[in-house]
């Protein structure tokens, strides 16, 4: 697997140099060069010390217990506890939005939470946290790229990068400097809710896409630029290694295989400058990661030099035991620098009662004064990295560019990039831009939530027009087809007959997370009914998927003459429009393998060959 990843991530970098032999192109795989990617070297966050360390002699210890914690905007009792408490950082998380979700307000709020905390004694700025995983996807006109598994697809570091500049620009725009992004997990097992959520099954590729996503967040280097904005990768470590897929489940296998698998990307996030490690909610051979002192400090920090802070997940630490005051111990003393928090005041495992039974452990001795000083140094490093001290405030100039049509256009780069032709029989694709009559069926093809998939606008996401500023896949073929082409629509699949090709968009509805997980992976009952419906029509029927992970296909491939995997494309379908109509040619390649069928839904132990192997993809 790892070798397929290197040939075509090869064959691109050639292509895209353009070098070629004998007028071929030719893979520096081939000829046994692996591909070496332009490695920028791991920040020395510690030379800022001597600043922090000045910062740090001066603060109390309420002071340094309130930079350790990290509270959800919707669990704030009052802005004012941003000040009361000292907090170190506010988060929004899936669901948590200002009043309206317009990227002023947004600005505004997060503006507010920032004031709070420079009217602090020591004036430490506020770090906020956002999920800005594929765009800045809370926010109403975002740019929303493709979910993870379709940027896999592209298998193009450069391109992730210039993605996730986008990012960075749109995320600022609304005053934010913090991304919990990238997501590289290794995902094992397609029952998995967060399958998309990866780029992959393919350490290597991971680790490619994974670094240069760092790279496009923070910029070559963490600093003090408007747009630099922190990522976070996640979830340490394991996270897509989950027996049967199971989200927040417990990884079964040795020390040498968990590292071989999952401990790469880290080390090419780390070498990437990354500033911050979000912990995964899941447990290697029963014990929770949040509690792993030997992988958070001994590994991560010890062995790999992790110099930045440690962030915990959504209510993480709770689940480490029936005990919140142990979990606390248990969490900081294994390595946690800041523990996300979305408890109000009230609720158990709140922020007051964290700092609480933290301020009785550290009196007590049983966190140690140097574990604290060591998490809020690493945390500070990071402020003091991005300048915020200097200007904790963004450019406002940034917010006008949030949705912007360069953005967009970057963003259907990825989109084309991210398409695996699976099937192409009789050259049904590229399509003519001059059939007499087309018929566009599928309730997903004009959807942007369908389109876009969980994560986006909420947590969960929706089906509707979710945001504004997308164009759906029928809107695009509108667009790109001629004057003289009549497009019918059919959401339920009436009235397909009299075509000359009908595109059938098919696939998942969207989810996030635990809420993801399945048990197979089937296409729906109504998916493969639709498509065999057109298929008796007689007319070409081109397939296009869009889901969070392969699907079982059954039936479908064989009734479609082509089909497309389209992954969760995000807000610009014009990318999907045009490969089929051939404005752009087909590069992407499977970043994990095909299943014939259930059997087959961990790439750690298929059973037999799958349908498609990681890799492939037909072009024109
Ligand atoms: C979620 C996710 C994590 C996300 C965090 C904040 O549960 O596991 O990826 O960054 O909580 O929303």
């Amino acid at each position: 697997m790892h070798r397929q990843y290197l040939y075509h991530a090869a064959r691109k970098t050639v292509r895209v140099s353009g070098t070629t032999i004998l007028g071929l192109p030719v893979s520096l795989a081939l000829l046994g060069l692996t591909l070496t990617l332009p490695a920028a070297f791991a920040q020395d966050f510690a030379k800022n010390d001597a600043r922090v360390d000045a910062i740090l002699s001066q603060m109390t210890l309420d002071e340094k217990l309130g930079q350790m914690v990290q509270v959800d905007m919707g669990a704030l009792h009052d802005k004012a506890d941003v000040q009361k408490y000292f907090l170190g950082s506010v988060l929004s998380g899936g669901n948590s939005d200002p009043a309206d979700n317009e990227p002023q307000t947004w600005l505004k709020a997060v503006n507010e939470f920032q004031t709070q905390a420079l009217q602090t004694r020591l004036k430490i700025p506020l770090l906020y946290g956002i999920d800005a995983v594929h765009g800045h996807n809370n926010i109403d006109g975002a740019v929303v790229l493709p979910h993870h598994i379709g940027l896999g697809a592209t298998h193009d570091p450069a391109l992730m990068r210039q993605a996730e500049q986008v990012t960075a620009q749109e995320v600022a725009g609304t005053g934010i400097r913090w991304a919990f992004a990238p997501c590289i997990a290794v995902a094992q097992d397609e029952r998995w809710g967060r399958t998309y959520e990866s780029y992959g099954s393919d350490t290597a590729l991971v680790g490619a896409l994974g670094a240069e996503a760092v790279r496009g967040l923070q910029g070559d280097q963490l600093s003090s630029g408007p747009t630099s904005v922190l990522a976070c990768a996640k979830h340490y470590i394991g996270d897509g290694g989950t027996q049967n897929g199971k989200d927040q489940g417990n990884d079964v296998c040795d020390e040498a295989t968990l590292r071989k698998l999952y401990l790469p990307p880290y080390a090419a996030a780390i070498k990437a400058g990354v500033g911050s490690i979000m912990v995964s909610y899941s447990s290697w051979n029963g014990l929770k990661m949040h509690a792993n002192r030997h992988l958070l400090t001994e590994v991560l920090k010890g062995e790999l030099g992790f110099q930045g802070f440690l962030v915990s997940d959504w209510a993480a630490i709770d689940q480490i035991s029936p005990d919140y005051k142990k979990d606390v111990e248990a969490s900081i003393n294994g390595g946690l620098d800041m523990i996300m928090i979305p408890a109000a005041l009230g609720q158990p495992g709140n922020y007051a009662e964290f700092i609480a039974d933290l301020k009785d452990l550290v009196n007590l001795g049983q966190v140690p004064q140097s574990r604290i000083d060591d998490a809020v140094r690493r945390i500070l490093r990071i402020k003091v990295q991005m300048g915020l001290f200097e200007n904790p405030w963004t450019d406002p100039a940034l917010t006008a560019q949030i949705g912007s049509p360069e953005h967009r256009q970057v963003a259907r780069q990825c989109v084309r990039e991210s398409l695996v032709v699976l099937k192409n029989s009789g050259h049904a694709l590229p399509l003519s831009k001059n059939l007499k009559h087309l018929v566009v069926a599928g309730p997903a093809a004009d959807d942007l939530g369908l389109q876009c998939g969980g994560w986006t606008i909420s947590w969960q996401g929706s089906t509707g027009a979710v945001t504004h500023g997308g164009t759906t896949l029928l809107t695009a073929i509108r667009q790109t087809v001629s004057s003289g082409t009549e497009v019918s629509y059919s959401a339920d699949g009436q009235n397909l007959a009299g075509a000359d090709a009908i595109i059938v968009v098919v696939g998942e509805k969207p989810y996030a997370e635990m809420f993801g997980d399945r048990t197979n992976v089937d296409l729906s009952v109504s998916d493969t009914a639709l498509v065999q419906a057109a298929k008796a029509t007689g007319a070409p029927v081109i397939t296009v998927l869009y889901s969070g992970r392969p699907m079982v296909l059954g039936p479908v491939l064989k009734a479609s003459q082509a089909l497309i995997a389209a992954w969760l494309p995000g807000t610009e379908g014009t990318g999907v429009a045009d490969v089929l109509f051939g404005d752009a040619h087909p590069t992407g390649k499977l970043p994990r393998p095909w299943p014939k069928n259930d059997q087959q839904l961990s790439a750690q132990f298929p059973s037999g060959k799958p349908l498609f192997p990681v890799g492939y993809g037909l072009t024109y």
